[in-house]
């Protein structure tokens, strides 16, 4: 499976911190929250991963993230133009996805926990149609809900329900089969003139493709697009680290863990940066057992 990461945008809702910088490389406590949705699709078997920046900031991802090399993977980079939809970005990556499937992570949401990455490879084991993410949320009526029958299948999805019949939320990440990107370009632009993410998974849910995995109790799902989430999703991985000793959203660790690079490799990118507490803890873990 190949990953689409995106991380345009416009990020108004986070002026004056997104006027000069793009939020994907705003700090979620001690790493740039592009790391978080690069750890979750390397964690989801993607090798090849396109980033999908504003034209202006492509530069200062490269000078972040490379070619992929130092941790085994393969990045590369397009631009979209202006913020026209998250379905946009199927559209952009069509070449880049040469009909495999792919997985599409949005730039500003986080996931981490133990389960997670066994529920990422139950959704990846199947072939055919899509699968999304769902979260269970106290204020259903901010998200894109799901309903689903019984036995755990979709039967609507809504917008911003003002009377939710679910409090199952879609999260930023997608696995779509090749058909995604056909159906991306049939899309009509929405009232706000975004081709809309929630018309892709619609059209699959009309063909009876589309497949809901609700995430684990240990996963938690974080988004970072305001100010006060964004403070929030740092403290709490603070936490989360400290208790554990361990590091949540590490492409590093990730890539260590996935096999992508060997101990050696994982120890001399700590070394680069053990002037850190983040490079320390990444060099703990090279030393493990
Ligand atoms: P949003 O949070 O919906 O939009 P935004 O980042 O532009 O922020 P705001 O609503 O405050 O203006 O986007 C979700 C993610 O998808 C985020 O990581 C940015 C990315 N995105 C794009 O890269 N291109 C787009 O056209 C859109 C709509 C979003």
């Amino acid at each position: 499976m190949k990953g689409i990461l995106l991380a345009g945008g416009s990020g108004t809702r986070m002026l004056p911190l997104t006027a000069s910088l793009n939020k994907q490389l705003l700090p979620v406590y001690n790493k740039p929250m592009v790391y978080y949705p690069l750890s979750t699709l390397m964690l989801a078997g993607a090798r090849e991963v396109l980033v999908i920046t504003s034209p202006g900031d492509r530069q200062l991802f490269e000078r972040l993230l490379g070619d992929g090399s130092k941790l085994g993977i393969s990045i590369r980079y397009a631009a979209q133009e202006r913020p026209g939809g998250i379905a946009e970005a199927l559209i952009i990556g069509a070449d880049f996805a040469a009909d495999e499937r792919v997985a599409l992570a949005l730039g500003d949401n986080v996931f981490y926990g133990a389960g997670f990455a066994d529920c990422l490879d139950r959704a990846g084991r199947r072939q055919e149609g899509a699968a999304v993410f769902a979260c269970e949320v106290e204020d259903p009526e901010r998200f894109g809900i799901v309903e689903l029958d019984g036995g755990g299948a979709p039967v609507r999805l809504v917008e911003k329900p003002a009377e939710p019949a679910s409090n199952l939320a879609v999260t930023g990440l997608y696995f779509y089969d090749s058909q995604a990107v056909e159906i991306a370009r049939s899309l009509e632009p929405s009232a706000r003139g975004e081709l809309e993410i929630t018309d892709v998974n619609q059209a699959y849910l009309d063909r009876g493709q589309l497949r809901v995995e609700t995430l684990p109790e240990d996963t938690r799902w974080l988004d970072t697009g305001t100010h006060e989430s964004l403070l929030q999703a740092s403290t709490e991985i603070m936490a989360f680290e400290k208790s554990r000793s361990s590091l949540a959203g590490s492409i590093e660790e990730t890539a260590f863990r996935m096999g992508l690079i060997d101990r050696g490799q994982l120890k001399a990118l700590a070394e680069e940066l053990k002037g850190s507490d983040y490079g320390r803890l990444l060099l703990e873990r090279a030393v493990q057992e």
